[in-house]
């Protein structure tokens, strides 16, 4: 891989027309060779992931089964692209479920590395939860058993310890939708009008293989946008509105939507499921792994509009060349549109801050050795941070007292909700229910969370996957006594049948 001096990336970044201050997280390191004038944004045709269907379903379960494997894809036209993905897509294929059915999701490890499969949203038991160090070696399966017990939209991907940057950068991610009747019941857009937005950021070598640039453990900057793995496409849209459920499966990169148009976004739901009432919002921040889902009304244009989904670029990142740009819809027909939005979405039980026993601090800075830490430590398997008992409510002060980057923090196991940022109340789009926390930089973010539904270890992490793999990441333990998470390892290949 090329490295470039500052000095020819600032050159770069001023003929790529983009702003030529670098963030100053990124100067003095170089970064690879920028690929995005080998593809003209929004002349690539949207897509769709596929739905998975079951193996086969009983009365409570819907069995699944995934083959983690490389394939070799065209991405950039005319040329070819290894991924590594679940069945050999990137992004892999939606899982689409009804809550409090269960789900069994068998993952086949063909991929050639050790892979964890984390449903990242889902309330599993620990030795299901894609714990760091529970891993499938090549050659092995494991089966996973989820409940769905709420509606929302979550993603299932690697979490290998060490590893999950790369794994994830090359291609192991994929929706998984949970509904229920409340949801099924609004008039809010469905079926071909309920679309998922999957967005990651990737840097491709001239002859198209990927590169994996992650700057000396800081972070990993893209400088080509997909969506559902194609560069800035191109989706043909009627005159009506959709629903879009935007998940943000980016290595390091955040953020900032907003229509060219200058219209609103009407946000929806959070990373945990709809919000309360809708939001109306200009822009709207989302840091790597939160899910929101965004209703665009398209009847207020013309047919022959184009509308840019554009990314106005948060701090921190590298925002130069075509990065400020995600996809375009052109509006080609007309359609009539019985949908609406409700005024009220759900009825969602906030948790009022007087029922917390207690309150924690959490520090996430740049360590020595190593690179990230949480209250100056890196990853202990038999460390312990927090140890809650079942239903009791705590606040977690999450701090960030650095300038130079942010961290989006994820708690496994629970939803929680932010209380304020900084002493001042979170956005209005972040009031809903949540598993991600964008602590911004020089940000101090209270989430309040009910430790619940069952007992054992869960990790805690910067979901900026490089962080996370140099070794921001930790665990609580819920209770006493819970299940250990290595104590239902992968087995070797061939599976009995499902
Ligand atoms: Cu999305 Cu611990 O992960
Ligand atoms: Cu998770
Ligand atoms: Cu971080």
């Amino acid at each position: 891989m090329k490295k470039i001096t500052r000095r020819e990336a600032l050159k770069i970044a001023a003929l790529a027309g983009g702003s030529v201050l670098l963030p100053v997280a990124l100067q003095n390191r170089g970064y690879a060779q920028r690929t995005d004038e080998r593809v003209e944004p929004f002349t690539l045709a949207f897509h769709t992931p596929p739905v998975l269907n079951p193996v086969r379903s009983d009365s409570t379960t819907d069995y699944y089964q995934m083959t983690l494997q490389r394939a070799n894809v065209e991405i950039l036209p005319g040329r070819t692209t290894e991924i590594w993905g679940y069945n050999g897509t990137f992004p892999g294929p939606t899982i689409k479920q009804r809550q409090n059915r269960q789900s069994v999701v068998r993952f086949i490890n063909n991929v050639g590395v050790p892979t964890s499969a984390h449903l990242h949203g889902m309330a599993s038991l620990p030795q299901y939860d894609g714990y760091a160090e529970d891993l499938i070696p090549q050659g092995y399966y494991k089966d996973y058993t989820y409940p769905n017990p709420t509606a929302a939209t979550l993603w299932y991907h690697d979490h290998a310890l060490g590893q999950t940057s790369v794994n994830v950068y090359r291609g192991l991610a994929g929706m998984y939708i949970v509904q229920d009747d409340n949801e099924l019941n609004l008039p809010l857009p469905k079926d071909d009008y309920d679309i998922p937005l999957i967005i990651q950021d990737k840097i491709f070598a001239s002859n198209g293989s990927l590169i994996f640039d992650d700057q000396a453990q800081h972070g990993l900057m893209g400088d080509v946008i997909t969506v559902n793995g194609v560069p800035w496409p191109r989706m043909e849209v009627a005159n009506r509105k959709y629903r879009f459920r935007v998940l943000n499966t980016s290595v390091s990169r955040s953020y900032k939507l907003a229509l060219s148009t200058g219209d609103d976004l009407i946000v929806i739901g959070t990373d945990a499921g709809l919000m309360s009432a809708p939001v109306n919002t200009r822009d709207m921040r989302i840091g790597m792994a939160e899910r929101y889902d965004l209703i665009i009304d398209f009847s207020r244009y013309s047919i022959g509009t184009q509308v840019v989904l554009q990314n106005l670029g948060p701090p921190n990142n590298d925002n130069t060349g075509n990065t400020n740009k995600i996809m375009r819809f052109d509006v080609v027909r007309s359609e009539s549109d019985n949908s609406s939005i409700p005024s009220t979405l759900r009825n969602i039980q906030f948790i009022p801050e007087s029922s917390a026993v207690r309150t924690r601090d959490f520090t996430f800075e740049q360590g020595g050795n190593p690179l990230w830490v949480i209250n100056g430590n890196g990853w202990d398997r038999n460390a312990i941070d927090a140890n809650p008992q079942l239903e009791e409510v705590e606040i977690w002060r999450l701090h960030n007292n650095s300038g130079l980057w942010f961290h989006p923090v994820h708690l496994h196991l629970i939803d929680a909700q932010i209380l304020d940022r900084n002493g001042q109340p979170p956005f209005a789009y972040e009031r809903g229910l949540k598993d991600v926390f964008y602590v911004g930089e020089n940000e101090t973010v209270r989430i309040i969370g009910r430790f619940r539904p069952q007992i054992g270890k869960y990790m805690y992490h910067c979901h900026n996957m490089v962080h996370e793999d140099h070794d921001m990441m930790r665990q609580f333990e819920v209770g006493q006594g819970g299940i250990d998470p290595l104590s239902a390892p992968a087995q070797p290949l061939p599976a009995p049948a499902l």
